[in-house]
């Protein structure tokens, strides 16, 4: 008996050493890691032992990002929406690296405006971001990760399940990106490439994307609010670390809400 409680609090004891280094030797591509969401992942995947290279068109704040990570961290100027720069950023990868475990497609744009307000030019600015970017992202992740396996993570939102009326292109851009995980999760699994694809479908964040709504009222804030839409970057950060890691082996193709309830209490 006592051997028993013995060694079962040994198993637990180094189960929580393993998830403190959850990360160890994973190298992970996150795309809009200068900023939010992508920023908060790019430093709770490097506290869990990962390197991480942060890719984004926004230099400045990627390299400041990045010399906050120190060593563990990459920059790469990538517009997801450009074909070329997902070469040469894989490259770069594999050069400074060695090798590429995930990506996580976090990068994106969020131009408001309701259906009759939408310029077909707005649209396709959104689309050409949102949607071609994270089509490129898994394209290239699965020609990366096809021998070895990993992880992909792909950044929607409840705008791709509810309506926001003021949101019509993004709606339509995170709406695109959720099918395209179902899709790739599914293809990937055909081919048996132990490849995981999952879609993250967050509620309000609060990040400078949202800033305009959540700032200078702290009412929004969670930790005061138990009913405020908006939760933190790092709430979303750790179930990318989770979506990333060997803990989520078996869940593929899965739509996973951060949102506190959000969507069910629609109705
Ligand atoms: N903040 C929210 O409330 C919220 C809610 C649901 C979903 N999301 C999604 O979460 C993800 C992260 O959002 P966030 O809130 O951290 O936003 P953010 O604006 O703080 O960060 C977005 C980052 O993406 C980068 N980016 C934009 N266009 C790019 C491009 N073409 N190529 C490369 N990088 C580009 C920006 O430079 C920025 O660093 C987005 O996909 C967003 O749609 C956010």
């Amino acid at each position: 008996m006592n051997l028993r409680i013995h060694s079962s609090q040994k198993q637990l004891k180094n189960k929580g050493r393993a998830l403190k280094n959850r990360m160890q030797d994973k190298v992970v591509l996150i795309t809009g890691a200068a900023s939010g969401v992508g920023q908060a992942a790019a430093q709770a995947l490097v506290d869990q032992g990962a390197r991480v290279v942060v890719a984004d068109i926004d230099e400045h704040n990627g390299r400041e990002t990045v010399q906050r990570l120190g060593e563990a961290g990459l920059f790469v100027r990538l517009n997801i929406a450009d074909e070329y720069d997902w070469e040469q950023a894989v490259a770069v990868t594999y050069a400074h690296f060695g090798h590429l475990d995930a990506v996580v497609n976090n990068a994106g744009i969020l131009p408001t405006g309701d259906i009759e307000q939408t310029s077909l030019q707005d649209w396709r600015r959104t689309l050409s971001i949102n949607a071609d970017g994270t089509f490129l992202g898994c394209k290239y992740a699965i020609q990366a990760l096809r021998e070895k396996g990993g992880a992909i993570v792909n950044l929607a939102s409840t705008a791709a399940v509810a309506g926001h009326p003021g949101m019509c292109a993004y709606s339509a851009s995170k709406g695109a990106v959720a099918a395209l995980t179902r899709n790739v999760a599914a293809h990937c699994l055909n081919h048996g490439y132990r490849i995981r694809c999952n879609t993250i479908i967050p509620g309000g964040v609060r990040t400078p994307m949202t800033a305009a709504i959540w700032s200078g009222n702290d009412d929004l804030s969670f930790a005061d609010n138990p009913k405020s839409p908006f939760c933190e970057p790092l709430d979303i950060a750790n179930l990318i670390v989770f979506l990333v890691s060997d803990e989520s082996r078996y869940i593929n193709g899965a739509e996973m809400r951060v949102d506190n309830a959000f969507l069910v209490a629609l109705g």
